[in-house]
């Protein structure tokens, strides 16, 4: 079981406070980070204040889900350390762990229904990184190719 922190902005309320819901009872430790219902949040806050969690916790993940996901993926991908994958699919959720060694998962509350989400969110956590070529190639985000 992991430490998850979990952030939205107002549009991803519904679909964080249900994630925080079923991965507690799944036995993994959740800390929230957003506005309650009924305010209004710029998202890269949200982000932030998960992003920092995440890496001030080694081996703990971060959830982030904003309208579209595209906005949280932008912001939390700005901080060095932080492999944020905005995801739609469960392939997807899966390949992000095994080969890209995500730690943040996006996800879009207007885009992906709520079944979805939390299989996405479950193979996330469940998956492994796979290293080898893998790690070579993430490597590559922190040593001056990107
Ligand atoms: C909020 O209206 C919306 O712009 C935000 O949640 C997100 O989708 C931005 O990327």
């Amino acid at each position: 079981m992991a430490n998850i922190y979990i952030g939205s902005d107002h549009a991803g309320i519904s679909l964080r406070e249900l994630l925080a819901e079923k991965l507690t009872a799944q036995g993994h430790a959740i800390k929230t980070f957003g506005p309650v219902p009924g305010e209004s949040s710029d998202y890269p806050l949200a982000a932030r204040a998960v992003c920092d969690s995440v890496l001030s916790n080694p081996g703990s993940f971060g959830i982030l889900i904003c309208g579209t996901g595209i906005g949280m993926s932008m912001a939390a991908n700005r901080m060095p350390g932080i492999r944020a994958a905005l995801c739609g699919c469960e392939f997807q959720a899966r390949a992000c762990r095994q080969h890209n060694n995500a730690n943040v998962l996006c996800l879009g509350e207007r885009v992906t229904g709520p079944g979805v989400a939390l299989a996405m969110a479950e193979i996330f956590l469940a998956s492994e990184f796979e290293g080898g070529r893998h790690l070579r190639r993430i490597q590559m985000f922190d040593n001056g190719v990107n």
